[in-house]
């Protein structure tokens, strides 16, 4: 993965259809997804549970992208090498998972994987100022994890933070929750560069009208464009 802060879209397949992953994969690759962001939850970090290394592996036999794996669990360290071994590019843990993120984004980074660190809305910008050399994504959570089509909660204020923070080391700002037309302006203009939308993209499509996904994402980046 070389990296540019260029615009990325990643459909989160929380949204997908759960009977049909391999084809939604490959149907919002085919529409133009930059990434494929994919939640996993364990019922105990966050009220909902998705699903877990076996099924990550079968996602990456469809994803040609980047698979941009977010784990919404706790603990995180035991699991790592199996996400490793399933394929992801990217393994996002929070910061309010555990004691030890340093030692996490270290094992994640030593397991190959690009390491991200997520923030649940109350948590400050400064949480991470410690681990900006250690992490090659930050991701902000505009919803409280756990489901799709939430409403987006205003965290503009910290993105303009990370991105002051950050200054030019290669670490994407990631916004995840709520992401549509409307929000995505604003988190933009404060300086993110990763999009993450579940709702706003599977929306009015199917695997059978996947051309409604690539309307929906080239809405997202018209959005943007000013
Ligand atoms: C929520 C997940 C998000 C969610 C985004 O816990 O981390 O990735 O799937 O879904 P929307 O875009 O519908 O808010
Ligand atoms: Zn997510």
């Amino acid at each position: 993965m070389t990296f540019d802060r260029s615009l990325k879209i990643a459909p989160s397949i929380l949204s997908a259809d759960f009977a049909d992953f391999g084809r939604e994969i490959r149907a919002i690759e085919d529409q133009g997804a930059d990434w494929v962001h994919v939640d996993v939850m364990d019922g105990h970090f966050v009220p909902n549970l998705t699903f877990g290394p076996p099924a990550v592996k079968a996602f990456r036999k469809h994803v040609t992208t980047v698979m941009d794996v977010h784990l919404m669990i706790s603990p995180v360290d035991a699991y790592i090498n199996a996400y490793a071994d399933a394929g992801a590019d990217i393994l996002t843990a929070h910061i309010e998972a555990g004691p030890h993120i340093h030692r996490t984004l270290q094992a994640i980074r030593a397991a190959g994987m690009k390491a991200g660190v997520a923030l649940n809305p109350g948590t400050p910008a400064d949480a991470v100022a410690d681990l900006l050399d250690m992490a090659d994504l930050i991701c902000v959570m505009t919803v409280n994890p756990g489901f799709g089509g939430q409403k987006f909660i205003d965290m503009t204020a910290k993105v303009r933070r990370l991105r002051d923070m950050i200054g030019d080391r290669e670490v994407h700002i990631e916004i995840d929750g709520g992401v549509d037309p409307s929000t995505a302006p604003l988190v933009v203009a404060a300086g993110a560069d990763v999009l993450v939308a579940g709702s706003a993209v599977f929306r009015g499509g199917s695997v059978d009208k996947p051309e409604v996904y690539g309307e929906n994402m080239q809405a997202i980046r018209q959005s943007v464009q000013g």
